[in-house]
């Protein structure tokens, strides 16, 4: 373990899940809990809540919860001695490093170091003989000046297997350390070689200025055209985006531009529009769109205008919208991508497509509209069924009758009667949402695909009473000790509530109590959202002596039942197994 738990505990006392939650969202008060929209997901009524009482959260709408260093994590997108350590910086205090977490924090030193070295190594080869072919491509192919290429540190790696292992070799740094890296592979042979060779190299500057990855593309038409470096201790590339790192210092307007490839944001920027990001060879995620609502609230989509682009067009619209972010779309015409865009017609005709940037209702609706015929009455009908859901994801009443105006001319259907439809449409989804989000209360998902619980099917009854009693143990130290003058951990019969159970007994032991954050320590993140989910579903659970004898009860039971059957504590394959018998019996 690499933080002392005596640590954790000292700082959880400093660091109250309400006051930490807080500062991400705004709590309202409900009795003893309090409330949130969910920062986890997107919600219109808030399922999220976080109980004082045991310094947990739990969020009925995506399941999410965890205690106060685990919902650092999951909002900072932080590991977990990351967490402890914003936490203890936010308490002032001096987390006391062990030798395992001073080990990863070295090493990720290291590749840092060797990241940089490589990306200087990779800018100078252009100033060799070796690295004309790189410099060539990327002035004479692409047009790039050198004031573009020294401010993107670009570069080129030489067409051969070793020149930059050895180069970093010869600078000290371990075989070890490089793979960890990954700026070179081991063959099958058990020779190391350089992981990008005879490409041209755009580094990855996170927001520190630090290296932590490179693009490399080929200078022909050869396959793969990208190569990208896989995630390391310090890059991961669902989590950044390429030039943020100069784009976050142009965004006065709230603004940014996404394009699709390195390229293309090289082109963009170069032209003067600075507010440009790219995924890094995937498609966008959300945890970039979150990202990206950190420092805007508009993003124009870019994306190449070929069918692959609209369609990943389409998909950021989604992604960008639900978390808050205005989607806008350019429709290009006259070339592929904005590269060529700007090359073909410059500057100021790509910054007219900006500002004519249509809204992605536009684009959706513009998309149908190339789908369907408008002079065909089945036509304006298969239109009209499509919009409405569209236009009634719109917020602004004035936005919809802008767009029912539109709608109406199109097909010469009446704006009006276009309009109650789309607020029929509005009605219905309030309602499914509010069902989804409160459908799951109390009741977990379809106990046949609990990954996290296997056995929980086959010990129905059980895993219930499992789970209320290490919901009463976890509030209370001395219900434990009743339950453990009566049970053993083998008592519990399903393996993931036996774990639960005995690292309560553990930390307890430890501790006195039982804090959420202890708790759950050495458990995954959808095992931390079961936890989360136990400890909510029994917050309030009314202690008393004849809830915790019936559970003891149904536990007891289920030890004696391991020699003779009972329905009640039947597996749901028995249970199943049994009916049909019956069936045919009949
Ligand atoms: P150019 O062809 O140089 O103009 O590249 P581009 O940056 O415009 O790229 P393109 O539109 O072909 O692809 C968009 C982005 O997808 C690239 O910047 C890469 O990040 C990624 N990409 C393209 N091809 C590959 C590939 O073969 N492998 C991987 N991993 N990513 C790729
Ligand atoms: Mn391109």
């Amino acid at each position: 373990m690499a933080i002392p738990q005596s640590f954790i505990q000292q700082l959880l006392q400093q660091c109250d899940i309400e006051d930490v939650i807080a500062s991400y969202v705004t709590l309202r008060s409900e009795g003893s809990r309090k409330k949130a929209l969910c920062p986890f997901h997107s919600e219109k009524t808030p399922s999220f809540i976080v109980y004082p009482n045991t310094q947990s959260f739990y969020c009925f709408g995506c399941g999410a919860g965890g205690d106060v260093i685990t919902f650092i994590r999951r909002i900072e997108n932080l590991d977990y001695v990351e967490a402890v350590k914003l936490l203890a910086q936010r308490a002032g205090m001096t987390v006391p490093e062990d030798a395992e977490s001073d080990r990863a924090g070295k090493l990720k030193v290291r590749i840092l170091e060797i990241n940089r070295e490589a990306a200087r190594f990779f800018h100078q080869t252009l100033k060799t003989p070796d690295g004309q072919p790189g410099l060539r491509y990327l002035k004479g192919e692409r047009k790039l000046s050198d004031h573009t290429i020294v401010k993107y540190g670009l570069g080129y790696a030489r067409d051969s297997w070793d020149a930059l292992y050895r180069h970093l070799r010869g600078k000290g740094y371990t075989v070890e350390e490089l793979e960890a890296a990954k700026v070179i592979s081991r063959g099958k042979n058990g020779h190391y070689y350089d992981f990008f060779r005879n490409r041209v190299i755009y580094p990855v500057i996170d927001l520190r200025g630090n290296v932590i990855a490179f693009g490399g593309r080929v200078l022909d038409d050869s396959k793969p055209k990208y190569l990208n470096t896989p995630d390391t201790p310090v890059f991961k590339k669902s989590r950044n985006l390429f030039s943020l790192n100069f784009a976050k210092n142009a965004v006065a307007s709230k603004r940014l531009i996404l394009a699709e490839g390195y390229m293309d944001v090289i082109a963009i920027h170069a032209a003067g529009f600075e507010n440009v990001v790219a995924t890094l060879g995937t498609a966008l995620t959300s945890d970039q769109a979150r990202l990206m609502k950190n420092y805007a609230d508009e993003v124009i989509i870019c994306y190449d205008s070929d069918g692959p682009g609209q369609a990943a067009t389409h998909r950021a619209i989604n992604l960008l919208s639900e978390v808050g972010l205005t989607a806008k779309t350019i429709r290009m015409e006259g070339a592929k991508d904005p590269d060529e865009f700007i090359k073909k017609f410059g500057a100021k005709r790509f910054e007219l497509l900006l500002n004519g940037a249509g809204n992605a209702v536009e684009f959706e609706l513009r998309k149908i509209r190339e789908q369907v015929d408008l002079n065909d009455t089945n036509g304006k009908i298969e239109y009209i069924r499509r919009a409405v859901p569209l236009i009634a994801d719109i917020q602004s009443r004035l936005e919809r009758e802008v767009y029912a105006g539109i709608v109406s001319r199109e097909t010469g259907v009446d704006a009006k009667s276009f309009l109650s439809q789309v607020d029929a449409a509005i009605r219905r989804k309030a309602r499914k949402q509010e069902d989804g989000e409160w459908r799951d209360i109390y009741q977990a998902k379809d106990v046949r695909t609990d990954r996290v619980n296997p056995d929980r099917a086959k010990f129905l009854r059980a895993s219930q009473a499992e789970a209320t009693l290490i919901a009463l143990a976890v509030r209370d130290p001395s219900v434990l000790t009743i339950i453990q003058s009566r049970l053993k951990p083998e008592d519990f019969p399903t393996a993931f509530n036996r774990r639960v159970y005995e690292r309560v007994l553990w930390v307890t032991e430890q501790f006195g109590d039982c804090p959420p954050a202890l708790l759950n320590e050495p458990f995954s993140e959808p095992e931390v959202d079961r936890i989360s989910q136990i400890l909510a579903a029994h917050a309030e659970d009314r202690m008393s002596d004849q809830l915790l004898n019936d559970c003891i009860a149904v536990l007891e039971e289920q030890r004696r039942s391991l020699r003779g059957k009972d329905t009640r504590t039947m597996s749901l394959e028995e249970l199943e197994a049994r009916r049909k018998q019956r069936q045919k019996q009949e």
